[in-house]
């Protein structure tokens, strides 16, 4: 019998998409590097499986999206500039993210057919042990980061585990659905999943988040290439497939929930995050107040 608990030592970050709700911003600049505040989003994404003790991170990119991997290695001019000035704050801040090399790793996806095609370019890279998934444009704000309160929960049921969030009925048709079997807590078992369904015929309103633990095995079903909703190789087509053959569990996370790849929910992260600093928090809160007031009258 395969072990399916196995440490997850290895993420795979999908960063090859076009960014399409957030054009003209991401004509030329990757959407991974927009900033929330004083972070790019795929910083954040690596803190993230950092904090979780990944040790590789994967990279699926495309052509003109160098610069996120760039952010994560050295950047010698700089330092020198930093150094002969003696900023030693900002030297703290870039040494902060750079990664060592072995750690870093990429492969091209030539074109964007879809998530589960994005994930099934990383296979090699992966090779055959449990790997994370994280989608850099969906961020949680929260006391522990999602993917650690993933672990957590992996480290009791094994198998895949997917974050979770609930949403009104009005909006399954905007995620991948979850069809529940029991649940305990924060954990439930999955006994089916389904892409963008109308509320009409959704199972339920739990919706998958952009974070995933699951097992080698997902690659035999993403090497089949099948396309699903929006003529895409979808992840989810692959996940539904698997439940047939191992445990799948959902995980509710603790945290809210914010996706930046949308104008709303970026503008969002921008506030809350802010709201986090304690040297921002005051004056964003008395221009919040008086912008409020200003919207009333
Ligand atoms: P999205 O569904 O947000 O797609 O992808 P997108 O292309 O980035 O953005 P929109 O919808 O056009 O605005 C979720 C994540 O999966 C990656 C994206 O880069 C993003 O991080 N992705 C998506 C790929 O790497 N390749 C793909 O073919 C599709």
């Amino acid at each position: 019998m395969k072990n399916l608990h196995k440490p997850v030592k290895k993420a795979v970050f999908p960063v090859a998409g076009l960014g399409t709700r957030l054009l003209p911003a991401t004509k030329v600049m990757p959407k991974e590097m927009l900033t929330i505040v004083d972070r790019p989003l795929i910083q954040l994404a690596v803190e993230e499986a950092r904090e979780a003790g990944i040790e590789e991170f994967i990279f699926v990119t495309s052509d003109g999206k160098e610069a996120l991997m760039q952010h994560f290695q050295d950047a010698p001019a700089l330092m020198e500039n930093l150094q002969s000035r003696k900023k030693l704050d900002q030297i703290a801040k870039i040494n902060k993210v750079d990664l060592p090399a072995s750690a870093l790793k990429s492969v091209k996806q030539d074109q964007p057919l879809g998530l589960g095609h994005a994930v099934w370019c990383a296979k090699d890279l992966v090779g055959d042990e449990p790997f994370a998934v994280i989608l850099a444009d969906d961020t949680v704000l929260g006391e522990e980061s999602c993917l650690k309160q993933m672990m957590t929960a992996y480290t009791k049921t094994g198998g895949n585990v997917i974050a979770s969030c609930e949403v009104p009925m009005e909006d399954t048709s905007k995620y991948g659905v979850f069809k529940l079997a029991d649940r305990d807590g924060n954990i439930f078992s999955v006994s089916g999943l389904v892409e963008k369904p109308d509320p009409s015929v959704a199972p339920s309103n739990m919706t998958i988040f952009g974070r995933y633990i699951l097992q080698p095995e997902i690659f035999a079903y993403l090497d089949k290439h099948e396309t699903g909703a929006g003529g895409e190789i979808q992840l989810t087509d692959a996940m539904a497939k698997l439940i047939n053959d191992q445990p799948f569990y959902g995980y509710v996370f603790e945290g809210e929930r914010l996706d930046c790849g949308s104008e709303l929910g970026f503008v969002k992260a921008q506030i809350a995050f802010a709201l986090k600093k304690p040297h921002l928090a005051p004056e964003i809160i008395s221009y919040m107040s008086a912008k409020l007031k200003e919207s009333i009258l």
